[in-house]
Formats: structure tokens, sequence, C-alpha cells
């Protein structure tokens, strides 16, 4: 048993009122870095530093009576924490974390750098931000920092290890978040010498950099690299824009680790450091901010308050891709948000199916933005648990119910993931140099994937997204849309996944450019047209759809492309119409077995019916089954299997009830399941045996 257990059962013998619940579940022995934390967390962001010392309690009291088990606490708080240059006020914290703990809470401590105070940036302008037209940020948001400052990296250190010292080997504390959704570049003059440096690191030689480059192009030719400009946006060539976004993921990465380095010795290995994110964020390279991150998490807002659950569950996926390994979901709306242009609150029972899709896929933590809305402040409308009378809202009876649920199902959950045999490739080099040209305005590469996705779920009922770069043999079917930028060492690891006896197949666009976004001199998909025994004789944006026909047929718009066949054995599976067009009867979709595998291009975008008939065939070519026959539309089925288990989990999105044809061996376990169906807007789950 570890620390948490041992603490939290002695506060259940003192009589501290963990519930019954929670105390015989909460604790099961994993054989995890994290020992002690429960299987599921489910809490909210607690700030008390913007209340009176006296409401703590009642707080505390009112949020184990919603089912929560943690707060995330102390981002944002440095003017509290520092008020003056080296002078560290910590006691009130020590009070917080002492208080969160006689109530049993487990604690997520956030560093509070996305919110330099008053002093520092008075002291020391240099230390805020520039954007890219030179405007420089002033005090008053937040984020106003410029990223490559090293002052500024040297004041978080400071303060991060403060905490660290202070709070590293508290057993309640079972997790770090650095920062708050870092993303905003600076262009200040630090930043640009750091860009320099970045380039000639990354390139040895100017002349190396000229030639990815191809900068004879408009007299682009750089002597040196200090002559190369910083620039996010505008005319510039697509290769500096590319490498922008490079520099940009360094910086940030980077930015991000000056603190883990200083926190690591710190604190307990059991707690994990983390720093969330948001959702399709293009700023920086995901992949690589995680690289050194004990585990991902991200801040997951439904905008318009109508959920796309599809759409969102693809977000949830990606997130789960960065470390491969299950995730915290760290910030998510009671209700509503306050910066959509409707800010319009999910309806009753959406809170509640948000936060199991969030665990269905992967998530083993829910926490709630906010608990109470301050006075004042810019997030006054927000959704919160308790409104401004201090009392429960009307979705506290919800939430309460979600965190119940949560905490029974906790042992169940435990040491499981979410189980897939379907992975789909993110390229953030492929989605940035889509967006810098993209030929035709409507070609958004997260509509296009998700479009490639939504079928593909809704069918496989599991899939993953990871990396170009991650290990694919586990997967008997690998789509990868929009692979634009593919690199040498990328697609010889492809190419090996095929002849193992993998299934490959690329969307539209793909195997276009390096990763310095210059054109492979081959045809599209580049590197892999020799495996793939065809190429993209000429790629065309549209502004009407053509016809689709063959295999799967339909429509195609916004994209297409006409591939040629050159091996013998390419086999043609869908044609154009274009009556008149230079489409007309050209292959669209061709494919060619290598062994027991195979690779199939699919050279338009298709429409959904489409692109749902072509999903129906290459699961089965591939051998992907779903768990559930015949499930609603409406009703997201996910598995997460591991120690031993297999859990069916089904959330009905719609407004009525949904049938489920259970598989064999199913039991419930729990949830909204009553007569062979689940109920409007209702979550439930089994039991499967054991797993593989
Ligand atoms: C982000 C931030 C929070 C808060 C919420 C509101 O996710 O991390 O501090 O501003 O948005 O939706």
């Amino acid at each position: 048993m570890g620390l948490w257990a041992g603490r939290a059962l002695l506060a259940v013998a003192l009589g501290m009122g963990i519930p019954a619940a929670l105390a015989q579940t909460r604790f099961p022995e994993r054989a995890t870095a994290f020992a002690d934390k429960p299987a599921v967390a489910v809490g909210v962001a607690w700030y008390p530093e913007q209340w009176p010392e006296e409401r703590w309690e009642t707080d505390l009291r009112l949020m184990r009576e919603t089912g929560f088990n943690t707060v995330r606490i102390a981002e944002f708080a440095w003017s509290r924490m520092e008020p003056e240059e080296g002078r560290f006020d910590f006691a009130w914290l020590d009070r917080a974390i002492a208080a969160a703990k006689r109530h049993g809470m487990m604690v997520v401590i956030g560093t509070p750098t996305a919110a330099p105070p008053a002093w520092l940036t008075q002291k020391y302008p240099e230390v805020l931000r520039v954007d890219e037209n030179g405007a420089r940020a002033g005090h008053g948001g937040r984020r106003h920092f410029s990223f490559a400052s090293a002052r500024y990296r040297d004041f978080c250190r400071q303060i991060a290890t403060e905490l660290a010292k202070r709070y590293g080997h508290d057993p309640a504390v079972v997790g770090w978040q650095i920062d708050n959704e870092v993303g905003p570049p600076s262009f200040d003059e630090e930043s640009v010498a750091a860009w320099h440096a970045f380039l000639q690191k990354r390139y040895g030689t100017v002349d190396e950099l000229n030639r990815r480059w191809t900068t004879e192009y408009w007299s682009q030719h750089y002597n040196s690299f200090d002559q190369v400009p910083l620039h996010a946006t505008g005319q510039q060539n697509p290769g500096l824009l590319l490498d922008f976004k490079h520099f940009v993921s360094a910086t940030w990465t980077d930015y991000v680790q000056n603190q883990v380095r200083a926190m690591r010795p710190l604190i307990d290995a059991r707690a994990f450091i983390t720093t969330n994110t948001m959702f399709w964020n293009a700023g920086f390279d995901h992949f690589q901010m995680h690289q050194d991150l004990d585990l991902a998490a991200w801040d997951n807002y439904i905008q318009e308050g109508r959920p796309d659950w599809v759409a969102n569950g693809a977000n949830h996926d990606l997130v789960r891709g960065y470390k491969q390994h299950n995730f915290w979901l760290m910030e998510t709306q009671p209700g509503r948000v306050d910066w959509a242009p409707v800010n319009r609150a999910l309806d009753p029972g959406q809170v509640r199916e948000m936060a199991w899709q969030a665990v269905a896929h992967g998530a083993d933590a829910v926490l709630y933005w906010q608990w109470r809305p301050t006075a004042n402040g810019q997030e006054t409308y927000h959704g919160a648990v308790l409104g401004q009378d201090g009392q429960p809202n009307p979705i506290q009876p919800e939430i309460a119910h979600t965190a119940t649920d949560l905490t029974r199902a906790a042992p169940l959950l435990a040491d499981t993931a979410p189980a897939a045999d379907v992975a789909m490739l993110f390229s953030y080099d492929s989605r940035w140099a889509i967006d810098l040209q993209r030929h035709h305005k409507d070609f958004d590469p997260i509509k296009a994937f998700t479009d490639f996705y939504r079928p593909l779920r809704v069918q496989a009922q599991g899939v993953h997204i990871v990396a170009p770069e991650a290990d694919l043999a586990r997967y008997r079917l690998v789509v990868a849309p929009n692979l634009m930028v593919l690199t040498e060492p990328q697609a010889k690891a492809l190419e090996a996944y095929v002849r193992a006896g993998g299934h490959l197949v690329l969307g539209p666009r793909s195997g276009m450019r390096d990763d310095a976004d210059a054109l492979w001199p081959q045809r599209q998909p580049g590197p892999l047209s020799n495996l793939l025994g065809a190429r993209v004789a000429q790629y065309y944006a549209l502004d009407e759809s053509v016809g689709i026909t063959g295999a799967v047929s339909g429509k195609a718009a916004i994209w297409a492309e006409d591939i040629t066949p050159v091996a013998r054995d390419v086999q043609v599976l869908a044609t154009y119409t274009d009556k008149g067009g230079w489409l007309d009867g050209k292959p669209a979709i061709v494919t060619r077995k290598v062994g027991r595998g195979s690779i199939t291009y699919v050279g338009a975008w298709l429409d959904p019916a489409t692109m749902a008939q072509l999903a129906t065939s290459l699961l089965a070519d591939a051998g992907v089954t779903p768990t559930v026959a015949g499930a609603d539309p409406d009703l997201e089925i996910g598995v997460r299997a591991g120690g031993g288990k297999r859990l069916l989990i089904a959330i009905n999105h719609g407004k009525t009830a949904h049938a489920l044809a259970l598989p064999a061996g199913a039991t419930p376990a729990g949830g909204d399941w009553a007569d062979g169906q689940v109920a409007a807007h209702g979550v439930a789950w089994f039991t499967l045996g054991r797993d593989k």
C-alpha cells in the first residue's frame, strides 16, 4: 500500500469522512510509477488565493460532497508566492495544501509562470513578449513573457525550485503541471538570436540552409545566419515558415524543460510532471513537447456547447498518442465556456457524457475548470461548479453523479488503456505545410483528418492517433490522411510496416515534400512511390465536386489527384467521372498487395458517405472487427483493456435511448443500462472477461 493510501485510510479511521466507496476502491496496488494515486482522479481547479481563508473549509467540504478527490492549485498565483523579488511567502499555500489533505484530496501543483507578477515585468521589461509587428506586451493579462528570455527562465527556474523543495516529498502532491497552455511565440531580440542559433544547429552551414530552402528564389540567398528574418507569417519562403514552427517547438519544449530539470531532483519519482495543452493547437509539435514529460494532459472545451463526439474523440486520441499512454483531462467545462462567440451550455447529461468519453479514450483524470467564479477578473462568466454565492450551480448534481460513477468504476479502469487495431498518423509538419500553402482555401488539414477519422472510429470503435515515427507493429491498419511532409526514415519505417504484413493507406497530398518543405524530386507519394508502384500525375483544387466510381462510389470535393499506375500489379479501386475535365476516367484510388500487407493511395477528399464505404472495405481487408455489431451512430463504443481485464464503455450521445447488442461475455457493471438499451445521454459500462 502506498503512502497516499495509508494516509487516506488513516483519515477515514479518524472520521474525516472520505466516502466509503472511495475508501474501499481508490487505492488498488498498481505497478506504475505513480503507485500511490487512485486509478481515476476527479476534481477541480481551485484557486485558494482568490478567497478568504475562512471559506476554504466550506469549499473543500463541498468538493468532497461533489465526489472530488483532487484539486489543482497554485497556477497563476505568483504574485502571492513571491510578492516582491526574492521574498517568498508559501505559508498560505502550506495551509491550503494542509486543508486539502484534511479533506482527503490529492493535489496537483501548477507552477505559476504563465502569469509573471507586475514587479518582475516592471523591473525587467525585456522579459515581455513582443509580437510579430514589434509591439511589446504589458501587464494585466497572462502569457505576456518571452519564451526565449534567459532572465525570465531564471525567475521560472527559481520559483519552480522553491515549490519543488517545499512540496516535492509531500505524499498528497501527486503531480506537477508546468505553466499553463504554453503557446504564443515572441519576436524580441533574444528570440531572434535563438532563431539564428537554432538554424545554425539544424543546418550546420548557411550554404546548406540556402540549398534546403532554395533561396535563389527571389534573391533570398543568405550570407550568414544572422541575416535570416524571424517570421511566422507573410510572404516568406515556406522552408523558413516551416522551420519557424520547428524553432517554436524546440523553444517551448526547452522552456518547459527548464523547469522540469530544476524540479526533478527535488520531487518524489512517484509524482508526475506534465503541462496542460489545448485542442488541435498548431503552435508547436506536441509529440516533441511530451518526450521528456511523464504524461500528457489537456484542456477539453466544447466551444459552442454542441459536441460532435467523433471530432472531440479524435482530439483525445491525439493526446493519448503524445506518449502512447493514458493521460489526464486537466480541465473541462462545468457546462459552458466564456470565450466562444455564443457561450451555450452543454445540455443536461452532456457534461457526464464528455467525462466518460475522455475516460473511454484513455483519461485517468477528469478535472473541472473552475470551482467558483471570482467577484472580478477576466473569467467571471465561465461555467463553474458553484455560483458567486458559494452555493452549487444547477450543474453540480450531474458532476457529483459523474464523480461517484467514475470512483466506483475506478477498480475496473485501473491498469486499462484504450484498445485499437487501427492507427492514424498525425504529422505536425504536414499540417503546417498544408496550412502554409493550402492551394484551396477550404483545405483545412484538421477537417481533412477528421473526415478520415470519423468512419474509421465509428466502425472500428477504437483508433489510436500516433506520430509518423511511432512503432506501428501492433496495428492491423494504419491510415495517414494527408502525410504531405514525408522524410526518408519515415518512408522506410512505413515500408517495413507494409512488408511485415501491415495495411497502409495514404490520403491526398501525401509524400509531396521533405522536412524543409521542399518538393521531393519524384512525384507523390515521393519516397513511397516505388512501394506503391504508382505516382500522382497531377493534383487539382476543385470548385465543384467530381464523381467517384468503382469499389466505392460517390463524390469528391476540394481536392483530387489523378494517379498513374506504373507497376503491373497495381489495382485501380475507383476512378473519377468528370465529363470534359482532366480527371475523367482517371484512377482516384489505387492499391497494391505487398506480401500479406498492402499499400493504398486515396487521391481525393471523399464525401462522408463515400468515405464510410471506403472505411468499411479497408477495415474488412485488414481484418478489423467492431466489438459491438450494428451500434447506432449516436452510440460511442470504447474498449479499455489491460491488467487482465477488458471493459466496454457505451456512451449515448443522442437524445433518445439506443439498443446495444452486447457481445458474448459482456456483463453490466454500472450506468444507465436497462431493457437492452442505453438511456438518452446515458453512459453504461460492462466487463468483457479477461484481456487477450
Ligand atoms: C484555459 C485555461 C484556464 C481557463 C480556461 C477557461 O483552458 O487553462 O486557465 O482560462 O481556459 O476556459
